[in-house]
């Protein structure tokens, strides 16, 4: 694996691999979340680039930009031992100067969810995400379901800024208990920690809910959903919505689901952490914790 700091670095790299490229875009402190997108990028393309990036531009003023836990060299053998070819992790200089005045922004898609609570977020995302595709030229880019708006958002940019891309998202990695993992979850104490699950237990009580009653609506849905999380003392929810499955576009409250199906999505602060976490009900509960909760 070469460890390359600078864009002239990864392009001397980059031009020693033939074949095509898997990119997997991170922030690092890296889990098994992220080894599972580099394990389907390698089942995907010839090479993997694995980027570590903590990118301040999708952070806003009051957020954990600064606390936001780093481990370049244990990221970096995470990596080698998967089988990454390259791994890029340059400095913030290297990446936005001191004059960048670019932004990418995904209109409509960034105006619910996570983007009211966090107001310029997904244009810092799409901007580096941007920046990241021209700088490696990938063939394929690997993200992570759990970031379900995202996934959403970087799918409409490449196809809107005619990217030649294949944009995969990969199932969410779970704890045995059910909590999708997250870099954010070392923020989190024992007590909190248990509270965590409430997330997962209240998208799985949703979809309970709707396998039992396809006809119920979607606001009894997203109360099922909400119980749960409600119940903890240190909880705060952002949002729970239920959404359609591609656009993201909120289903009717007073409606069921219908044929078009439904992703509950929820944010919530748990003590220091905000977590996300989101489920297809429509779909059968993926293999794994979620099926043998209680
Ligand atoms: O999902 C993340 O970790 C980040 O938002 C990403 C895609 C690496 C952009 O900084």
């Amino acid at each position: 694996m070469r460890r390359v700091t600078t864009i002239s670095q990864l392009h001397r790299a980059l031009d020693k691999l033939p074949g095509s490229i898997a990119f997997v875009p991170t922030m690092g402190f890296l889990h098994d979340g992220h080894l599972a997108l580099m394990r389907h990028g390698l089942t995907r393309a010839d090479h993997l680039v694995v980027s570590v990036f903590v990118n301040p531009t999708q952070f806003g003023p009051d957020e954990d930009l600064d606390a936001y836990p780093r481990d370049l060299d244990g990221d970096a053998d995470k990596c080698r031992d998967v089988g990454c070819d390259i791994f890029f992790s340059p400095s913030r200089d290297e990446i936005y100067g001191d004059d960048h005045c670019t932004r990418i922004n995904v209109d409509r898609l960034d105006s619910h969810l996570c983007g009211v609570d966090r107001p310029g977020h997904f244009q810092g995302v799409a901007t580096i995400v941007t920046k990241l595709f021209n700088i490696i030229d990938p063939d394929v880019a690997v993200f992570g379901q759990k970031d379900r708006q995202q996934l959403a958002i970087i799918r409409r940019l490449v196809r809107d800024l005619n990217f030649a891309i294949d944009v995969d998202g990969v199932p969410t990695v779970r704890e045995d208990d059910g909590l999708a993992l997250s870099s954010r979850n070392r923020y989190l104490d024992d007590d909190q920690r248990r509270q965590a699950t409430s997330l997962s237990r209240g998208l799985v009580a949703a979809h309970r809910a709707f396998d039992e009653d396809p006809q119920m609506s979607c606001a009894r849905l997203l109360e099922a959903a909400r119980a749960p999380v409600e119940d903890q003392p240190d909880a705060r929810i952002d949002y729970a919505e239920c959404v359609r499955p591609h656009s993201l576009t909120p289903c009717c409250p007073d409606e069921p689901v219908g044929e078009a199906g439904a992703i509950i999505a929820i944010a919530a602060h748990i003590g220091p952490a905000r977590l996300i976490d989101n489920l297809r009900i429509d779909r059968p509960l993926p293999e794994g914790p979620l099926r043998s909760l209680p």
